[in-house]
């Protein structure tokens, strides 16, 4: 009985001790075959007392065997997950902007500065928002300009070719004045080459107030062009667009310092990187406004082409084929 005590008082911090316990209680040679080989000269009235003790002291040691055996194997465990805490941590790969989200960021806080607010809207458009609202009714040939991509027709349901559908939208929930850009995915059905792609990005600005002019217009486009590229030499080319009038596009003098200037320029230094002009009051009528009351100037540019000249990138297709090599490039932008 004195060994039962023993065996259950037992404690053990190593392997060593616990096998040392383990020989002793049970091994060959152990306490237990000590008494089992004492078995046959205990008097036959106290053998089934005596049997009972020795089950005892066999299921105490055993039991303890186990249990310290359990115990040591976690530790084991535990010392492997924290062992050392002044290890160096994992590495974990931290994520990049997107370039074209990174430049539509900063476009953003360029005209917020100025007081427009940012809008948007389907991509899913109707043909109204997208067409006949911006003064471009069925048949007009100015249609054609937007190589569509029809998902129904008749009536039709269409990917929108520009932003200026959001506009539209805007026009019609909201009362002037009216500063809102409106950034967003656009599509259209154009060859893929590395520098057009049938999926780009546009941000389109409107402004409408009682007696805006078209030096509104050229201030603001300077202003943007001085905050984004920190040059503001542009010209503005006389255009066509249906829902402007007069319209322009904006040219702006890049230079000529590398070889992917040369190209996305096409060798001349200057880079298209917009459309704009006066909204046409036709526009205005179209989307509930007071066309007599109100006016204003309107313009939409490319992200890409931005984005490409700024981290001089050669081929619009790189934006959508999320490399790594490329996007990890990007890494210390916010
Ligand atoms: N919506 C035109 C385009 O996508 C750009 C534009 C916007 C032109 C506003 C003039 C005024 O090409």
């Amino acid at each position: 009985k004195g060994y039962i005590a023993e065996a259950e008082a037992f404690r053990a911090h190593t392997k060593e001790d616990l096998e040392a316990f383990r020989i002793k209680f049970l091994g060959k040679k152990g306490v237990l075959n000590d008494f089992l080989a004492e078995f046959k000269n205990v008097p036959n009235d106290m053998k089934k007392e005596f049997g009972q003790v020795i089950n005892n002291l066999k299921n105490a040691a055993q039991h303890k065997v186990n249990a310290i055996q359990d115990e040591l194997e976690s530790k084991v465990e535990s010392k492997n997950l924290y062992g050392d805490l002044t290890r160096p941590g994992e590495p974990f790969q931290v994520g990049s902007r997107h370039p074209i989200s990174i430049v539509k960021n900063q476009i953003i806080d360029i005209f917020s500065n100025i007081g427009f607010n940012v809008s948007e809207g389907p991509e899913i458009e109707d043909d109204w928002h997208n067409f006949t609202a911006l003064n471009l009714p069925e048949y007009h040939p100015a249609r054609d300009m937007q190589d569509t991509f029809f998902i129904q027709t008749n009536p039709d349901v269409l990917l929108r070719t520009h932003t200026s559908s959001v506009q539209v939208r805007y026009m019609e929930n909201n009362k002037p004045p009216i500063r809102t850009i409106s950034p967003g995915r656009v599509f259209r059905n154009e060859a893929i080459s590395s520098r057009s792609h049938c999926i780009f990005h546009q941000v389109e600005g409107l402004y409408i107030d009682k007696d805006v002019s078209f030096a509104d217009l050229k201030q603001t486009l300077l202003y943007f062009t001085k905050e984004m590229f920190g040059k503001s030499k542009i010209r503005l080319r006389p255009s066509y667009f249906p829902f402007t009038e007069p319209s322009a596009e904006v040219d702006i003098y890049w230079g000529l310092k590398t070889e992917i200037d040369y190209r996305i320029t096409k060798g001349t230094g200057w880079l298209e990187i917009m459309g704009c002009g006066m909204v046409d009051p036709n526009v205005l009528k179209n989307c509930g406004i007071d066309a007599a009351k109100y006016n204003g100037f309107a313009f939409g540019m490319g992200i890409e082409r931005i984005a490409m000249l700024l981290y001089q990138i050669s081929d619009i297709r790189m934006f959508y084929e999320n490399d790594v090599r490329f996007l990890e490039q990007f890494k210390s932008s916010i």
